[in-house]
């Protein structure tokens, strides 16, 4: 499996299984099936509410912890110094594991401007210096954010003296969010992408479909070969083992760079399109 080495010099797996909402809701087996061909970067939240079965399928695959790549991320709910250290320790607890290879906060503070959520900068940064201290203990390998605009990362960048190594976004052909992907590369901060696919909707847009034709794959791996293309880390899910294995088969794909900006040249619409800091955005630049 080819590796990408992180901003602190972790090495992390460029395709790992996403665990969120498996479609049939076995996770385990899901997950089990996962090792079984072959994943081991395995990215839970505890928000996913699988964080035990990620745990319980590594420790009954019997291959060694060190040889996997564990994710898990921080709720939304939770942010804040005391609630991040708090929840990260639970995480433990449901993994059963003694470290995490990466931990994220999984959204900014939101809804900020509204009654009881003008604190957002506090809470985003209090979180972060949980998650340095829990670093410089040896916790966790690495940690990052997602979900992540231009101003929540600078606003983070004021204060932090760890620099996050991921940003975390929903990125495929049809949703590439430009401005925080230059934002975070110029930080130094690598891309994973979730959602690769654009949760299957893209695998029926017909400029994909067409492509993939002509490179003899599937509508499926020419969303993940370019998102690999574009150097992010992807996170594909499927609760099928013939498709988990067809998925890691993305590594061996080469778009040519005409067709890279075909895609690349897409309308772009996203799920997290509606992130609500993303309304607020657009809205101050139209009062600029
Ligand atoms: P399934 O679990 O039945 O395989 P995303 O990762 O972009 O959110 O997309 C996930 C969706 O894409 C799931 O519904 C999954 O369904 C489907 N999917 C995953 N891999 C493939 C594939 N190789 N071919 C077709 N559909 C896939």
């Amino acid at each position: 499996m080819k590796e990408i080495i992180l901003n602190n010099g972790v090495t992390i797996p460029s395709i790992g299984y996403g665990t969120y909402k498996t479609t049939d809701g076995s996770s385990y087996f899901n997950i089990l099936d996962a090792i079984d061909v072959g994943y081991r970067h395995l990215d839970t939240a505890k928000v996913y509410n699988n964080e035990e079965e990620v745990g319980m399928a590594v420790r009954k695959s019997r291959i060694p912890r060190k040889d996997f790549f564990i994710t898990s991320k921080l709720d939304r709910k939770c942010l804040g110094y005391e609630s991040a250290k708090y929840e990260f320790n639970k995480s433990l607890e449901r993994l059963q594991m003694d470290y995490i290879d990466l931990y994220l906060l999984h959204w900014p503070r939101t809804d900020y401007g509204k009654e009881g959520f003008d604190d957002w900068k506090e809470q985003d940064i209090g979180a972060w210096k949980a998650l340095e201290e829990l670093y410089h203990e040896g916790k966790v390998r690495a940690i990052g954010v997602s979900n992540f605009l231009p101003h929540h990362l600078e606003n983070l960048m004021n204060y932090a003296n760890v620099i996050p190594c991921i940003n975390q976004l929903e990125l495929h052909p049809g949703y590439l969010q430009i401005e925080a992907v230059e934002y975070s590369k110029k930080l130094g901060i690598a891309l994973e992408a979730w959602s690769p696919m654009g949760r299957a909707r893209l695998l029926k847009n017909e400029t994909i479909v067409n492509m993939a034709k002509k490179y003899g794959i599937s509508p499926a791996v020419l969303c993940l070969a370019f998102c690999l293309q574009m150097q992010f880390i992807i996170l594909p899910k499927s609760s099928n083992k013939e498709r988990m294995i067809e998925n890691l088969s993305a590594l061996g794909t080469i778009i040519s760079p005409e067709d890279m900006n075909t895609l690349i040249s897409m309308p772009q619409s996203g799920w997290s399109g509606e992130h609500p800091d993303k309304k607020r955005v657009r809205l101050e630049s139209a009062l600029v």
